[in-house]
């Protein structure tokens, strides 16, 4: 259970979609300052907003966020990519590049920020998964997903000691460029990242951001031929 009031928070690819709907949450909320990262440089007029450049692909790229953000208490691990593709026939080069992004960079963003957390009280950190960690059907970003997952898990038992409260994220289709190809019902960025941060200061270890997830999650014990969707690309 973290409250936002006052709170330095790190926000992954906060430059724009479920990133920026977070950064405006959490200065919403009265954080202190919110570090909101992009892949280039970029400006933000807020006082309270750090813009700050970030690949998460490098470790010494998410080694000099941590170096700029040794304040932090709050870090979401959200930036991440969507490169549609089927597993057999699709680029493999899409493959690793999702796995690196959606996997590595926030074990990364962990690693690296797991002793300033400590450091600074314990705190929180937030990794964004998907209902497709659940589902058959997305290619090698489902498969990401399923993996960050886990690593979510095993991340939350690793901080456990240092009391760093570890939250999930699964969430169905949310309006952001990342889907905007695809035609279906979207939850705005806005409405999950209030959920999101409601389970922050809650004190939650998951955050089930819509009526999808809460649905597949509880379908995880029936016949896994039903743990299937045909992405609407
Ligand atoms: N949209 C959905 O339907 C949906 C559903 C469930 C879960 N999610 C997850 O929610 C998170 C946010 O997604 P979104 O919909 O907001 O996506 P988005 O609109 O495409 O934004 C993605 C963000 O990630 C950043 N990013 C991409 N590659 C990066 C890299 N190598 N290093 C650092 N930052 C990088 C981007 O930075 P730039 O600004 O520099 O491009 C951007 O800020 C993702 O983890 C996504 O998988 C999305």
């Amino acid at each position: 259970m973290v409250a936002i009031q006052g709170k330095a928070v790190v926000v992954t690819g906060g430059r724009r979609g479920l990133g920026a709907a977070l950064v405006d949450e959490v200065l919403a909320r009265g954080a202190a300052k919110v570090y909101s990262t992009g892949r280039s440089a970029f400006s933000d007029d807020r006082p309270a907003v750090v813009p700050h450049a970030l690949d998460v692909r490098s470790a010494e790229s998410v080694a000099a966020l941590a170096r700029t953000a040794a304040d932090a208490e709050i870090v979401f691990n959200n930036a991440g990519i969507l490169l549609p593709g089927p597993l057999l026939t699709g680029d493999f080069g899409d493959i690793t590049e999702t796995f690196d992004i959606n996997v590595f960079g926030p074990l990364r963003v962990a690693r690296a920020f797991a002793p300033i957390l400590a450091a600074n009280g314990g705190g929180a950190l937030v990794n964004m998964h998907s209902v497709l960690s659940w589902l058959g059907g997305a290619g090698a970003y489902g498969a990401s997903k399923a993996a960050i997952w886990s690593a979510t898990n095993s991340l939350r038992s690793e901080l456990a000691a240092q009391g760093t409260q570890v939250l999930g994220v699964h969430a169905g289709f949310i309006d952001t460029d990342m889907v905007s190809s695809m035609a279906a019902d979207k939850t705005s960025p806005a409405e999950v990242a209030r959920r999101i941060v409601d389970g922050v200061e809650d004190g939650a270890l998951e955050v089930l951001a819509d009526d999808i997830s809460v649905g597949v999650k509880a379908a995880l014990s029936g016949p896994v031929e039903k743990l299937f969707v045909a992405l609407p690309v």
